[in-house]
């Protein structure tokens, strides 16, 4: 049997290579600690890696990804990334990074049974039912698909504001954005959907947290 992932560690090897010829002290740096400036939030699907498509390197970025790119605020992994990311490393933006042509949001708008992970898109399907007038006048099914991708991006921007990590942070005169973006698989660019907030006030009112 061929071992294909041989070449990821034959890779890495040349990798490191190359890191230590334009910079021998790269590693010894990097290994003092990490301030990036942003948390990215993103889905798992392998052709968005976080890095790669923003041109950022190691130490620049604080990813977290999961299926759909989702913010549920009962998922302790996402809490403990986000509280880490703003609490400790204080980072200045949130990227909340959806993509075109999403596996997980393409499944949230049909019936079909997947096993244990329908709970996991059942978040989308309320996303869906939110916004059913309007994904619903959309005809063409791409399209329909690519806005659910859009608004399904909008409304976890909004569930990240709506956390206390990220309205402490504000109340606290914490520089601190919360961006929603979508990338195309398709051409490589990332769009900004110009859903970013700022403060507590910008969320409906019973959302807002008191200090
Ligand atoms: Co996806």
């Amino acid at each position: 049997m061929e071992k294909s992932y041989q070449k990821l560690l034959d890779s890495n090897k040349q990798w490191v290579a190359k890191q230590l010829e334009l910079d021998p002290t790269y590693f010894e740096t990097l290994a003092k600690g990490q301030s990036p400036e942003y948390l990215w939030i993103g889905c798992s699907d392998s052709r968005v890696p976080a890095n790669e498509v923003t041109g950022t390197r190691p130490g620049e970025i604080f990813v977290h990804r999961n299926i759909a790119n989702m913010v549920v605020h009962t998922d302790m992994n996402m809490l403990s990334v986000l509280s880490y990311a703003v609490e400790v490393l204080k980072v200045k933006h949130i990227i909340v990074c959806g993509h075109y042509g999403c596996g997980g949001v393409i499944a949230a708008m049909g019936n079909k049974q997947f096993g244990l992970i329908d709970n996991w898109l059942r978040h989308l399907k309320d996303v869906y039912r939110m916004h059913s007038d309007e994904l619903e006048a959309i005809e063409d099914i791409k399209a329909r698909e690519n806005r659910f991708v859009e608004l399904n991006v909008q409304e976890q921007v909004t569930d990240l504001c709506k956390t206390s990590i990220v309205q402490n942070a504000w109340r606290n005169n914490q520089p601190l954005h919360v961006h929603g973006w979508v990338y195309d698989i398709a051409d490589g660019i990332i769009q900004d959907l110009d859903v970013s907030y700022r403060q507590a006030s910008d969320l409906e009112k019973i959302y807002q947290f008191k200090l």
